[in-house]
C-alpha cells in the first residue's frame, strides 16, 4: 500500500517535471469558433492563436465578426462551437480569466465614480493586490494623471478610452485584449498606446487587438488575422501578409561593378534614376551593407527608401477579391 503510494508520488513528480519544462501554452487558443444571432451567422468558423509575449491584430469590416470572436474568447459570450483555452485553461475558468486585462468596445464607467475609484473597484474584482502607487502609475501611463481626482462623468471620449486602457492593464494582467483601443484618441493617444503595447510585449505580455486603424496594427503586431463576414479571410506574419521588403535607391555614376553589387543583392527595376531592389530577407544588416558597398563603387547614392505594399493595401486586396469571388459564385448559380 506504502509502497503503492510512493510510486503514485514518483510518478505525479515525474510528470509535473515534464510539464514544467514544456513551453507555456499559448495565450489564446481557440478552435472552429461559431455564433448565430437569429438567422445571422455573425462567427461562422473561427481558429486563431495568440503567443506569449505575441502582438496579434484582428482586422476586418465592420460586422465581419471581430468583435463576437473576443467576447466568446473572454467567455462574455456562449459560442455555439468551438473550444477556447486562455493562458492554458478553459476559458470558463475565472482563474484564466483575472489574467487577463479587456478593454471593452462600448463602454461605460459609472459616471459618479472619480477614475481612481473605478480603478480600485476593478483591482477589487480581480482580486489582485495592487498598491495605490500602482495605481497611480498605471494612470500616469495612460495620461490621466492630472485628473485621477475627477469624476469620470464629465471626461470627453477619449479620456474615457484612456481610463478603459488604465483598467484593462492595472491588474497585471499576462494577455491584453483591446477591441478598438484608439478609436477615439488623438495622435498623441495613439502614439502612446502604441508604447504601450510594445512595451507590453518587451515583458511577455500578449495582446490580442482590434483596430481600424491599420496604419497603427502594422506598427505594433506580429501577426495578423483578417476576418470577413465571420470566416478568417487570411492570417500570418506581415511579412507573409506583405511579402518580399523592397528598397528604392536613387542613384548616378553606377558602375557596371555598382550594377552587378545590386544584382547580387535580388532582381533590380530601374525607372531613370530610380532603382528598386527586392531584399533576399527582413535582414537588419542588408540595407547598410548594401549602401556602404554602392558607394566604396563610385555610385552616388541620392535617396534610399524603403518600400513595401502596406498592410491597408494588403487588406482591401483580400476583401475585394473575396467579395469579387463571392458575386461570380452567386452570378453563376442564377
Ligand atoms: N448581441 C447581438 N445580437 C444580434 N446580433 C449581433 C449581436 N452582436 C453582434 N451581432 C451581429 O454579429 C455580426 C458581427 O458583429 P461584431 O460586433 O462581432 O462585428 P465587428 O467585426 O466587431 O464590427 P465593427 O468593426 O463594426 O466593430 C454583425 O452582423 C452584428 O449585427
Ligand atoms: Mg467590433
Amino acid at each position: 500500500m506504502t509502497a503503492g503510494l510512493a510510486g503514485r508520488d514518483a510518478a505525479l513528480d515525474a510528470a509535473s517535471r515534464l510539464v514544467a519544462g514544456l513551453p507555456p501554452a499559448p495565450a489564446v487558443w481557440c478552435s472552429g469558433l461559431r455564433k448565430r444571432y437569429g438567422k445571422r451567422q455573425a462567427v461562422a468558423d473561427v481558429s486563431l492563436e495568440v503567443g506569449r509575449g505575441e502582438v496579434v491584430g484582428l482586422l476586418g469590416p465592420n460586422g465581419a465578426g471581430k468583435t463576437s470572436v473576443i467576447k466568446m474568447l473572454l467567455g462574455l459570450v456562449h459560442p455555439d462551437a468551438g473550444e477556447v483555452m486562455l493562458l492554458g485553461q478553459p476559458a470558463a475558468d475565472p482563474a484564466a480569466r483575472a489574467r487577463v486585462g479587456y478593454l471593452p468596445e462600448l463602454f461605460r464607467y459609472q459616471p459618479w465614480l472619480s477614475a481612481t475609484e473605478v480603478l480600485a473597484l476593478h483591482v477589487r474584482l480581480s482580486g489582485t493586490d495592487v498598491t495605490p502607487a500602482q495605481r497611480r502609475d498605471v494612470l500616469a501611463l495612460v495620461g490621466l494623471g492630472d485628473r485621477a481626482g475627477d469624476r469620470v462623468g464629465g471626461f470627453s471620449k477619449g479620456m474615457q478610452q484612456r481610463l478603459g486602457l488604465a483598467v484593462a492593464l492595472v491588474a497585471r494582467p499576462e494577455l491584453v485584449v483591446l477591441d478598438e483601443p484608439t478609436s477615439a484618441l488623438d495622435p498623441l493617444g495613439r502614439a502612446d498606446v502604441r508604447d504601450i503595447v510594445l512595451d507590453l510585449k518587451a515583458r511577455g505580455v500578449a495582446v490580442l487587438l482590434n483596430s481600424h486603424l491599420i496604419g497603427e496594427v502594422e506598427r505594433v503586431c506580429d501577426r495578423v488575422v483578417i476576418l470577413d463576414r465571420g470566416r478568417v479571410a487570411a492570417s500570418g506574419t506581415l511579412a507573409e501578409l506583405l511579402g518580399q521588403r523592397e528598397l528604392k535607391l536613387q542613384l548616378t555614376g553606377v558602375s557596371a561593378a555598382a550594377r552587378e553589387r545590386l544584382a547580387a543583392t535580388g532582381p533590380v527595376e530601374r525607372e531613370g534614376d530610380w532603382f528598386t531592389v527586392a531584399l533576399a530577407a527582413d535582414e537588419d544588416t542588408a540595407v547598410p551593407a548594401l549602401v556602404a558597398d554602392l558607394v566604396a563603387l563610385g555610385a552616388q547614392v541620392h535617396a534610399v527608401e524603403p518600400a513595401r505594399i502596406t498592410l491597408e493595401e494588403r487588406l482591401l486586396g483580400i476583401l475585394r477579391s473575396a467579395s469579387e469571388a463571392r458575386s461570380d459564385t452567386e452570378g453563376s448559380s442564377r
